[in-house]
């Protein structure tokens, strides 16, 4: 109804921005001069980073989203921010002889990793400082993993073929299986509550409950010494072998399949999973209006009636701004 007072227009505007879900998951590897990344839905690979000496295993902090490679020829550990745009620098997080096998603690904001050279399991913090010792090895130290649920540190070394574990604070140490190899690599697998470790001299893949109990073969490479660094996704485990990286499925006598070769060796291995997030979910309710009146402005309000805005100065009064769905009152 119109009437010669000053009228109100008004329109509900409920502007709905769609939630969209963003899942990447991506495949990070070492080679003896660069750091790479797959993306495992499209297969293209990009160089993330050179680092001109042997890098064995990358590490993730999840929680400030750093990647960290032990730079083996350099003695430093290095860290640079992932995922990562921009052109990679490094930034070094402490300098230690022949740094072998990372992993990291993103809960306490610790970095693990052996020296190749010191014969130790060290920690320091994210920033290099508080550097400790957790145990001495008197032998090479090699593959190291974290169970931070229960505390364990899973590792293995070069003068026995032995599945080891230790406490957090070194107090403690196991032998949690006797094998008949090296273990090249171990990760911990928190869905299934299981370890899985790569045999150096054998090329097989295996897995066990926590307490060494139920070994099962995942797969029998027969891949000898040129097996590297495992880690593992979702329902698949993933290795490095030779200048390939391949996946198998968890579960015991599948045929694992080639995801990438390179021309050279590799060596490090890490499974990135950008969790599922929403990039944008948004609600945005405004109420629109005009006053004929008031000076060709178009006004908009929340509901809560905090925030008004000026959304328009039109050059004429306008008695109907919305086609749709607009009420006069
Ligand atoms: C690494 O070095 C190669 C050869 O020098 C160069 O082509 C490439 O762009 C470099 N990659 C990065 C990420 O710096
Ligand atoms: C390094 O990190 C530790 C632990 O978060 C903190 O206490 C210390 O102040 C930091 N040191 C420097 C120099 O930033
Ligand atoms: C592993 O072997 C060592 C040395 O023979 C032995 O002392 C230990 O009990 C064995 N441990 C397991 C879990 O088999
Ligand atoms: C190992 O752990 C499993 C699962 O927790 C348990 O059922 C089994 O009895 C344990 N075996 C030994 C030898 O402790």
């Amino acid at each position: 109804m119109r009437s010669n007072h000053p009228w109100l227009y008004m329109q509900l505007l409920i502007s709905t921005v769609c939630c969209i879900y963003g899942r990447e998951e991506k495949l990070l590897f070492s080679t003896e001069y660069t750091v790479k990344e797959i993306d495992l839905d499209t297969g293209v690979v990009k160089d993330l980073a050179n680092h001109s000496t042997i890098v064995y295993s990358i590490a993730y902090d999840v929680k400030e989203r750093y990647v960290y490679i032990p730079r083996f020829y350099e003695a430093v550990i290095d860290r640079f921010p992932y995922p990562n745009d921009q052109t990679v620098n490094f930034e070094i997080v402490v300098s230690t002889n022949y740094p072998y096998y990372v992993a990291f603690d993103s809960g306490n904001s610790h970095l693990y990793w052996t020296g190749y050279a010191s014969g130790k399991i060290m920690r320091c913090n994210s920033n290099g400082s508080d550097l400790t010792t957790i145990v001495d090895i008197s032998s090479i130290p090699m593959a190291l993993t974290l169970d931070t649920h229960t505390r364990w540190i899973y590792y293995s070394k070069a003068s026995s073929n032995a599945l080891l574990r230790v406490t957090f604070d070194g107090k403690e140490k196991q032998v949690v299986l006797n094998l008949t190899s090296q273990l090249i690599d171990i990760e911990v697998d928190f869905v299934d509550k299981r370890i899985y470790w790569m045999e150096y001299y054998t090329g097989d893949f295996k897995s066990a409950l926590y307490n060494g109990s139920d070994v099962k073969t995942v797969v029998s490479t027969n891949v000898k010494f040129n097996n590297r660094e495992i880690d593992i996704g979702n329902e698949y485990v993933f290795y490095t072998s030779y200048n390939n990286i391949l996946k198998v499925h968890k579960s015991s006598g599948q045929i694992p399949t080639v995801v990438h070769t390179e021309s050279i060796l590799i060596y490090g291995l890490l499974f990135y999973k950008q969790e599922d997030r929403n990039i944008l979910c948004s609600v945005e309710k405004w109420i629109y209006f005009g006053e004929e009146l008031s000076n060709r402005q178009i006004y908009r309000l929340t509901f809560a009636g905090k925030e008004l805005t000026v959304m328009i100065q039109l050059k004429k009064q306008t008695t109907c701004v919305f086609g749709i769905g607009n009420t006069n009152y």
